[in-house]
Order: structure tokens, then sequence, then C-alpha cells
């Protein structure tokens, strides 16, 4: 009798962040085995339960820092990993203008270790966390909105610099190593929750991105959103935006894996994973008070620093290449957010322990 080969693991970093969860549900619902790391250091343990109560498994999870080599090698020691999907490290623009080192040592230092443990363990699939903060202001070509994967990048803050660090690192690290198959997915801008409502975004602190600052005012925990500018050059004076719904950016993931997978594919693939749609932010203010039944108030402010006008992905080659498209709408990611932020106002935690207990 021929030996047992049991099926690979998928090790997802950043499993418990917000993209993390909800790539992890999709990747168990389609039969794979998963096991996650994640410091924690932005998301709770909770995710994980959730994650499991939506599942109906266990699973695995190390609390591990993606920068400490011999925690994240003993996790590739412990299961047969066959592919990475690497979403883990700091995520929030301004702040990386505040602390750089502290970003490029976690973003950069962190891939450049995940890279070496891969390498030491002979796991060659790789599927990372970019961005399409990597473009900057692509409206500073002609022709270039939609935002082809081919436009010249330029990111203009230090966190997109450390994405478009670490595209090269791997670009060159494939090139220098041809068994590596790496696939780059630039997100536009994810939204929505799981459809469940029992999981979703829960940002620590003041919410920095438009839907989940609209969803605690929604809530009442603020009082209105501060729309950063109406003299852009759009349709409504607001900026456009490719929102995509977490679900169908997760499936995303799934998608690229398969792609990597494949006899033709190598080296190292770049898509872009968004709609094609552009929405306004005051399209979408309209579309989340639609979906929570008042309006929500708002009042503009100036304009934020690093603000770019359009950023509305040209999905086609993810589209062709992948076979994935995006499926919900900008409705249906109003309607989950909704759902979850009702259901969990405060995320993962309570009035208590987020410190927002009035009298
Ligand atoms: P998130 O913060 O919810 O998830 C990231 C996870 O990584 C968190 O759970 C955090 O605890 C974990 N993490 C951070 N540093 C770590 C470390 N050193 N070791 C182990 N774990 C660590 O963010 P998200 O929105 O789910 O984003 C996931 C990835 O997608 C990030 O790489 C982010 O840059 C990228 N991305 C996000 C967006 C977005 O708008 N949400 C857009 C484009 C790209
Ligand atoms: C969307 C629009 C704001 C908040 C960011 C990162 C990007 C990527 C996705 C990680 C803009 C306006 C926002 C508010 C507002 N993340 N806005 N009031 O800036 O497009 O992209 O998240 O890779 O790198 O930069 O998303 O949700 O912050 O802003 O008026 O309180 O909403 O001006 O036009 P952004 P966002």
């Amino acid at each position: 009798m021929p030996a047992q080969v049991s099926e690979p693991y998928t090790l997802v970093t950043g499993g418990a962040g917000y993209i993390g969860c909800h790539t992890v549900v999709e990747l168990i619902q389609a039969g794979t085995k998963v096991v996650v790391v994640d410091n924690l250091c932005n998301s709770s343990e909770e995710a994980i339960r959730r994650i499991e109560k939506i599942t109906n498994t266990s699973v695995p999870f190390h609390k591990v820092d993606i920068t400490e080599y011999d925690a994240l090698n003993s996790v590739f020691k412990e299961y047969n990993i066959g592919a990475v999907v690497h979403f883990a490290g700091l995520k929030a623009v301004g702040e990386s203008g505040e602390i750089p080192l502290e970003y490029y040592r976690v973003n950069v230092g962190g891939s450049i270790t995940l890279l070496r443990v891969m390498q030491e363990n002979k796991v060659n699939k790789i599927v990372f966390s970019s961005s399409a903060t990597v473009y900057g202001d692509a409206t500073r070509f002609e022709n270039m909105i939609p935002i082809p994967e081919h436009c010249p990048i330029g990111p203009t803050n230090p966190y997109g610099r450390t994405k478009s660090a670490i595209e090269d690192m791997i670009r060159d690290h494939c090139a220098a190593n041809p068994d590596l198959i790496a696939g780059l997915l630039r997100y536009f801008n994810p939204c929505g929750a799981h459809p469940s409502g029992v999981m979703g975004e829960d940002p620590f602190g003041i919410p920095n991105n438009l839907l989940p600052y609209l969803a605690q005012v929604a809530v009442g925990r603020r009082e209105y959103l501060q729309v950063f500018g109406n003299d852009y050059a759009s349709r409504d004076g607001t900026p456009i935006r490719d929102y995509i719904h977490v679900v169908d950016l997760a499936r995303g993931h799934l998608a690229a894996l398969k792609k990597l997978s494949a006899p033709e594919t190598k080296g190292c693939c770049v898509w872009n994973l968004g709609t094609g749609h552009g929405s306004t932010v005051l399209e979408m203010v309209d579309a989340f008070s639609k979906a929570v039944g008042r309006e929500l108030p708002y009042k503009f402010v100036g304009r934020r620093s690093g603000d770019v006008l359009d950023l509305t992905a040209l999905p086609t080659k993810a589209n062709k290449e992948l076979g994935w498209k995006a499926e919900f709408t900008v409705e249906d990611a109003c309607r989950d957010l909704w759902r979850w932020q009702k259901g969990n106002p405060y995320g993962y935690q309570t009035a208590e322990e987020v410190g927002e207990v009035n009298g």
C-alpha cells in the first residue's frame, strides 16, 4: 500500500486581521487546511473564534511575530505547508509617516524573514497583499484611469513604499529562484463584512478609513463624518475609489493560489483586485445611509494630505487570468457592514474594553 500523503496546509500570516479572517473562512469552506499566524498587534483572537463559528471547524492558530525567525520557523516545522498567503503587516498610511522605521522593520523586515523561512522549508508559493496605494496618483498620466497593472507605480507615503519595496524584493527573489512562484495582489478599497454578521473589520482607536468611520457614526460612537474635501474634479467634488467587498477580495486569494499551482504559471505575477467601478465619498455616504435606513450626518472639511482624486481599478487581467470577478455590489457591502456593526457595535470587544462607557 502506498504511504498516505496528507494534503498540505496553507499558512496565513495576519489571519486574525480584517482581510485575513475572511480569506481563512473562504479557504476552509473550499476544503483547504489552514494554519494561522498573527501577533495580534491589530486584531483579536476572538476573530479566530468567529472563523471557527462560521466554518464549524477548529483553526490552528499560533501567536507568532513574523519578524521572529525561530518562532516562525517552528510553525513551518510543525505543519506540512504548501503555500503562504501573507497579510501580516502594518497598514495605517498616516502612522507610517510618523514611525517609518517601524513600518520598514515589520513590513519589509517581516517579509524578508518569511521568505527566508519559506526557503529553508522549501515552500515555493506565496500570495502577497499589496495595495493600490503603490500607484500613487495615476491621474498624473493620460489614460491610466481605470488603472491597469502596467501603470507606472509611484507611492506617496512610507506605507506604500514598503509595499513597493516588498513587491520588488519578491520579484528579485523569484528571478533568482525559478521554483518560487508569487502572486502580488494589489487591493483597491476593501469594505463590508461577512454576510453572517459575526465577522468584520474591528479597527483599534479612531478609524482612518471611510466606511469603518461611518459605521461608528451610525451606531452613535462618533458624532459625524468629516468629508475630506469637496473641491476635487469629480462628479460631486469628492474623491473616487473602487470599493470591493471583502468576501470578493478573499475569493481573489483562492483564485490566485489556484493560478500559482497551474503548470503554466512561472515567476512573479501581479494582479489588481478591484471591481472596476468607482464611487465618490458622497455616493458611499448615501449608499451606507440607505443600508442603515436614515441619513448619516457629515460635514465638509479640508482635503486630507496625500489623498488623490481617483483610484479605480482596471481588473480585466485578474478577471481573465484568474477566472475571478468581483460579484458583490457596494449596496451588498453596505448591508453586510451594517449587519456586522449593528450586531457588534464595539467589534470583538465590549464598550468597557474600548473605554467608551458613559456615566
Ligand atoms: P489588519 O491590520 O486587520 O490585518 C493585519 C494583521 O497582521 C493583523 O491581524 C495584525 O495583528 C497582524 N500583524 C501585524 N504585524 C504582524 C507581525 N509582525 N507578525 C504577525 N502578525 C502581524 O489589516 P487588513 O486590512 O486585514 O490588511 C491585510 C493586509 O492587506 C495588510 O498587509 C495590508 O497592508 C494589506 N492591504 C490592506 C488594505 C485595506 O484597506 N484594508 C488595502 C490594501 C492592502
Ligand atoms: C476613502 C475616501 C478620503 C475617511 C486607504 C489607504 C490605501 C488602502 C486602502 C491599504 C478618501 C475619504 C475617509 C474620513 C473621508 N489601504 N474619507 N473621511 O485613502 O482611499 O485608501 O485604504 O493599503 O493604501 O490609503 O481609503 O477609506 O481612508 O478613504 O472623507 O473620515 O474617503 O478622503 O477620499 P483610501 P479611505
